[in-house]
């Protein structure tokens, strides 16, 4: 475990960065592009450890995978060219690795074995286990499916119409990745629209996919053909220097090609619901995924109510959104954010446990929190309990402390950026 000093009780972050590869993306770059025929090269990939993870996965499927740095390159081998594994695929802590992965291998003439870190053994599974049976799969998991590891049997697949009881894109994409291969068409209805990167990427590889409304439709059997795919930078990535440099006094900084999805920009929304000072240039030209860049300053904030519709376009800020909140002036209330517990921690629990350790007033509740604004943070010792994400808010956190902080299992902040502390420290001209 490594335990980290955090920078406490700055004035100011200035400059600009560059902020990586968007990891959902990149992760269905590497899928789309094993699945498909011919080369397919990424730029601007995220070598994070949940994106090497998809690597390595593709790879045991006899995949050849070169990697140098962001540069990707995927020799595809279509749905009949990959192989059984030799032995388990370890996914790492990467919940999408191994949901979507789930939904490539049900159709698979072979059986293979998935598993992950003590993390994902707790994430539930049967939310994609049950709708991939209802289209003919076979998966046995401990407890009935629910948990890893995991071990699928292959089948002839067929389309089915499915309803999504959570608002859940690993979930909507693994049933979109199994309906690929299914005979006839397969249709997912979502409660919410989610995270879209998969439709788009469908298209980008030549494929077809239909959205009606709620209503996202394949049909089995398409040839899906290598391509060049330029991923944007990661939002989810970039939230916690938009939050630093509306915090932080006297911060003015520039954020560089952001991914600025509509499903995944919920984050600048709350901003402008705050009342935070920002602006978007958003880059000109056809692209599958928009992106531009963002400048924000500090300024006065004011709380806000967070629920609804909003919640899937901001699910993996939420923890750095509830830091934003303690700055503003008046309450700002989070709700139907239920999913926050079967993330890689119970983000509910981890964000509140940890922030009061730093003497925040915060409260959990069932589906979200309430956080009271224009707090003084003061210091301690906090971790990231293996989350990523919790790593991250929390040595933003610090720029705002009076006292030392020191952040434990800092290591896990490599799962999705594993620059962060170099980019943060630029901004603080360190
Ligand atoms: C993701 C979808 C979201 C998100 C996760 C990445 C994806 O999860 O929290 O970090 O790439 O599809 P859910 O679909 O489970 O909400």
């Amino acid at each position: 475990m490594s335990v980290k000093t955090l920078l406490t009780n700055r004035t100011s972050l200035e400059g600009q960065v560059k902020v990586p590869g968007d990891k959902s993306i990149s992760h269905r770059a590497v899928m789309f592009g094993s699945l498909a025929d011919g080369i397919t090269r990424i730029e601007n990939f995220l070598p994070g450890e949940d994106c090497l993870s998809t690597i390595s996965c593709f790879r045991q499927l006899g995949v050849e995978i070169i990697q140098n740095g962001s540069d990707v390159t995927v020799k595809g081998k279509g749905t009949d060219g990959l192989n059984k594994p030799e032995e388990t695929l370890y996914v790492g802590n990467s919940g999408t690795t191994i949901r979507l992965m789930m939904g490539i291998l049900s159709g698979l003439p072979f059986k293979s074995t998935l598993e992950g870190d003590e993390s994902i053994a707790r994430r539930p599974m049967t939310r994609v286990t049950l709708p991939l049976a209802k289209m003919g799969a076979r998966i046995m998991g401990r407890n009935n499916g629910e948990f890893t590891p995991l071990t699928v049997e292959g089948q002839k697949l067929t389309g089915i119409t499915y309803e999504l009881p959570i608002a859940s894109a690993q979930v909507k994409s693994a049933i979109l990745l199994a309906g690929l291969q299914a005979e006839g068409e397969t249709v997912v209805i979502e409660p919410v629209k989610t995270r879209d990167h998969t439709e788009r990427m469908i298209k980008q590889f030549g494929g077809e996919v239909e959205r009606n409304g709620d209503a996202v439709k394949v049909t089995g059997g398409q040839l899906l053909k290598g391509t060049e795919i330029n991923v944007p930078g990661d939002i989810s990535s970039a939230a916690f220097f938009l939050v630093a440099g509306a915090v932080v006094p006297g911060s003015d900084i520039i954020l560089r090609n952001v991914g600025l999805n509509p499903t995944r920009t919920g984050i600048i929304d709350v901003l402008k619901a705050m009342g935070a000072d920002f602006s978007i240039d958003a880059y000109e030209g056809e692209s599958a995924e928009p992106a531009g860049d963002i400048r924000i300053k500090h300024s006065k904030l004011k709380g806000t109510i967070i629920e609804g519709d909003l919640i899937p376009r901001l699910i993996d800020e939420i923890p750095v959104i509830a830091l934003l909140a303690t700055q503003a002036e008046g309450k700002t209330v989070i709700k139907d954010a239920g999913e926050l517990k079967v993330k890689e921690t119970n983000r509910i629990d981890t964000v509140v446990n940890e922030l009061k350790k730093l003497g925040v007033e915060i409260e959990a509740t069932d589906d979200g929190m309430i956080i009271q604004g224009q707090q003084g943070l003061d210091g301690g010792t906090v971790s990231a309990h293996g989350d990523h994400r919790i790593g991250m808010m929390l040595s933003i956190a610090a720029l705002l402390c009076k006292r030392d902080v020191v952040l434990e299992q800092s290591e896990s902040i490599a799962v999705s950026y594993p620059g962060f502390f170099e980019d943060l420290y630029s901004l603080l001209g360190k």
